[in-house]
């Protein structure tokens, strides 16, 4: 696992800056006025400069590299899991007997968007079993999410969920939530900074997929956390029997839905959050009218060969809009950036960079493009 994450970060960070010299070389002086007119975000490069980069040997190595570490990782982090598999869940149920803190519902009708492909390779998904009672998809993800990110998530995969608590304390001191809900939890690494950070709430973290909820469960109890509930339920069944929240969020949620549920899932946040509440989403930035055609491209890689359907529509869509059609208020919506929070003191020194000579931390693709994307997008609204 420590040499795919090393392997990927080298492929992020060092060759990345290959394809974008075979772009800039071979693709982009062949593209037609049209191809580059980037006044409506839905412009659909993706398909065009995929077929013409498709030839360029750089990109083929970079792309066979990405496709096949991510393989390997998902195969190998739940090859890991599945050997300790009587173990794990032994251990998870000395947590799980604890209805308060836990409420599977078997019968939870899993979304067709989950159920139909194994988002980002994981064999599986959030919600598939080996065994009844396992917690195989909530470990797989834990391990894999650790190479995709190349570390970058932190120890404990939290980067997200501190970021976005210190975020809200930093700017709104005077907002004590006291009911939060995080969207698609899976395994609660970062609905964790939530309860840490505002110790009197009561966290609600909620997901689809049973076998995810039972791992995060056990490792949240494990690690000392007692006000987390962990509830199996889709999103687009949101209603009164939850009770109402101060803070409703979620973390790399949208790009695993569909509009539909985009449409669905909101007007249920909307109704669910109480006055003077927030709601905040953290996910890949979306296209804007300045977004470069690189980027889009390469930033929707991961529809086509990593198993993100949605991930592709998502870029084009405008989240204030949706938040207004749910019912929010355009002068409550906001949108911007958040730092991820990298608890301290876990790596050496040069571990933040696994790009360690100079012409690799230079790169065209880290510099200009913003590809890198150093920061989450934050967008949401207050009710
Ligand atoms: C990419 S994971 C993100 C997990 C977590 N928030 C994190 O930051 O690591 C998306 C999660 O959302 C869940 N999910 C997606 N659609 C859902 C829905 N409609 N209802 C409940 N959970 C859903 C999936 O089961 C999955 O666990």
């Amino acid at each position: 696992m420590n040499v795919l994450s090393s392997l990927n970060a080298f492929v992020h960070r060092s060759l990345s800056a290959g394809v974008r010299l075979a772009y800039d070389r071979d693709v982009a002086p062949t593209l037609t006025d049209a191809d580059k007119d980037l006044s409506d975000p839905r412009v659909r490069v993706g398909a065009t400069v995929r077929a013409k980069i498709a030839k360029s040997p750089v990109y083929q190595h970079w792309a066979s590299l990405r496709r096949n570490i991510q393989e390997m990782n998902r195969q190998n982090a739940r090859h890991v899991a599945l050997r300790q598999i009587d173990d794990l869940t032994a251990r998870a149920q000395r947590f799980s007997g604890n209805a308060e803190t836990l409420t599977l519902d078997p019968a939870t009708e899993v979304p067709r968007y989950l159920a139909e492909a194994d988002n980002h390779l994981q064999p599986g998904g959030y919600h598939a079993e080996v065994k009844p009672g396992d917690v195989i998809a909530g470990a797989t993800y834990d391990l894999a999410t650790f190479v995709t990110s190349a570390g970058g998530f932190g120890p404990k995969g939290d980067s997200g969920g501190r970021g976005i608590s210190k975020w809200l304390k930093a700017r709104f001191p005077e907002f004590k939530p006291k009911r939060i809900l995080d969207l698609g939890s899976a395994h609660g690494n970062n609905t964790l900074p939530l309860a840490a950070a505002f110790p009197e709430a009561e966290v609600v973290a909620l997901d689809a997929g049973g076998p995810v909820l039972r791992y995060g469960h056990a490792r949240a109890r494990a690690m000392g956390f007692n006000n987390v509930r962990f509830i199996q339920r889709a999103a687009e069944d949101i209603d009164a029997s939850l009770g109402t929240f101060d803070w409703i969020q979620s973390t790399m949620f949208w790009h695993e839905t569909s509009t539909r549920a985009i449409d669905v899932v909101m007007k249920r946040v909307f109704a669910a959050l109480n006055t003077g509440g927030v709601f905040i989403n953290l996910e890949q930035p979306n296209f804007t009218g300045t977004t470069p055609v690189f980027d889009r491209f390469m930033r929707n890689w991961d529809a086509w060969y990593n198993n993100e359907p949605f991930w592709a529509r998502l870029h084009e869509m405008n989240m204030v809009e949706a938040l207004q059609l749910a019912g929010f208020m355009r002068d409550k919506c906001f949108e911007g950036g958040v730092n991820p929070d990298v608890e301290p003191g876990h790596y050496p020194p040069w571990a933040g960079s696994v790009s360690r000579h100079d012409h690799e931390h230079a790169t065209p693709v880290a510099g200009k493009t913003g590809y890198s994307g150093e920061s989450w997008y934050l967008f949401g609204a207050w009710r």
